[in-house]
């Protein structure tokens, strides 16, 4: 991890939501970094805090373990990072910009278009700037993707899938429940497969966007992430059967497990998008294809934190007949977020981040919000119509 920028001193970090993603990707690397110091961690709920916390509410380094986003000091935070559950992420992030808190947002950065304009208001009310956490991108062989796609001429067409083998998230917690997610895979790994393209495709609004949502696999125990320690997965029994593709189907769970979209850019590029958290796969595949006038190009990878995954990362471009594998580093599970990390300090401090997440927030979820609509729609056709 790089260190701060000469004239920076480390950022002094709030960490608010202290659940999986904060304790497995954000803490241990904000403490590891010397760009960092931790000064307050939140979580209304005592286990986040405890597992966090050391005796009287404070660890051995003096970091301070509160109850509410209220009880931060304006003054002594120059960071929130916030990784609070989707359906909070709206509420938290615009309290903390409000009060002029810089703040890092996990994906999905917002839920519906409304929300993107709420924090869009709190961005400029607060003159704080909102940094979004999707860290796909600094992937090395993402990196290596974009570098290829540089030489495929005009780019027609990129199809993005992460389909996960299983790895249903929180499986009858907030994860699986629209109300407190907004969705499925569409919102979590789709979010991440959009935020990809965006060097792929630049920022031309998105014309068209049509899709399909299913969910033959949710209430199976076998499609749970078991990379998490989630304990809420008492309700679901093992259905070898499947649930039908009512997304409706299954108990404390109402969410797609499979999302299908197809897109269309403004200026005449097209998107396929595919996301699962589960499937008929044995292993976790990410796969993104940049069709161009010159060529094409596909990455075989696997996103996030599963096991099951792709023994390594595969790049290969064809053109003229003739496919050829190129060298993609190999780099340690997480390297990303290091990654995305390193840049924050820098960010903070340049006038051009301001605006700049709340604009990719609001393409992104815009087309996720009429694929959703799409979905229901032809849903709503089926069961309306007689058997
Ligand atoms: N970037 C990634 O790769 C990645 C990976 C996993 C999760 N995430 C995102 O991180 C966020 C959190 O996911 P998770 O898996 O850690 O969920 P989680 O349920 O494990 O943790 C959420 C925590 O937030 C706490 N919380 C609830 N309300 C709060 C409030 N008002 N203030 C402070 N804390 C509050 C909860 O008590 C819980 O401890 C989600 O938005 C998710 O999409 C991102």
């Amino acid at each position: 991890m790089s260190a701060p920028s000469p004239a920076l001193p480390p950022v002094r970090t709030a960490v608010i939501g202290l659940g999986w993603a904060a304790r497995s990707i954000w803490l241990p690397r904000l403490l590891r970094s010397p760009a960092f110091t931790v000064t307050a961690a939140v979580d209304p709920d005592e286990r986040g805090r405890a597992a966090v916390a050391g005796p009287q509410g404070a660890d051995a380094t003096g970091l301070s373990v509160l109850a509410a986003v209220a009880d931060l000091d304006p003054a002594e935070v120059d960071l929130a990072v916030v990784a609070v559950p989707n359906h909070l992420h709206c509420a938290v992030a615009c309290e903390l910009l409000t009060k002029g808190i810089p703040v890092f947002l996990e994906k999905p950065v917002c839920l519906t278009s409304e929300e993107a304009e709420r924090l869009a208001a709190a961005e400029r009310a607060g003159g704080a700037v909102l940094l979004a956490g999707s860290a796909a991108r600094y992937r090395a062989d993402v990196r290596g993707l974009y570098r290829v796609a540089e030489r495929l001429g005009e780019v027609r067409h990129v199809e993005l899938a992460w389909v996960r083998a299983r790895g249903v998230p929180d499986r009858g917690g907030w994860f699986t429940q629209r109300s407190l997610a907004g969705g499925g895979a569409l919102v979590d790994l789709g979010w991440h497969l959009l935020d990809i393209a965006v060097p792929l495709l630049g920022t031309a609004a998105f014309r068209h966007a049509i899709g399909t949502v299913s969910a033959d696999f949710i209430t199976q125990a076998s499609s749970r992430a078991a990379w998490r320690d989630d304990d809420n997965d008492a309700e679901g029994d093992d259905n070898d059967a499947g649930s039908g593709g009512d997304a409706a189907g299954g108990g404390g769970t109402d969410v797609e497990d499979t999302a299908r979209g197809f897109l269309v850019t403004d200026d005449g590029r097209s998107v396929v998008l595919h996301a699962g958290w589960a499937s008929h796969e044995a292993v976790d595949t990410t796969r993104v294809t940049v069709d161009g006038s010159a060529g094409s190009a596909t990455l075989r990878c696997t996103f996030g934190f599963s096991p099951n995954r792709l023994g390594r990362s595969a790049l290969t471009r064809t053109a003229d007949g003739t496919t050829r594998e190129l060298a993609v580093p190999t780099e340690r599970v997480g390297a990303e977020y290091d990654r995305q990390l390193a840049l924050l300090p820098d960010l903070l401090h340049d006038p051009a981040a301001r605006g700049r997440a709340i604009d990719e927030a609001r393409r992104t979820i815009g087309a996720i919000e009429r694929v959703y609509t799409s979905a229901r729609t032809v849903q709503e056709v089926r069961e309306s119509a007689p058997v």
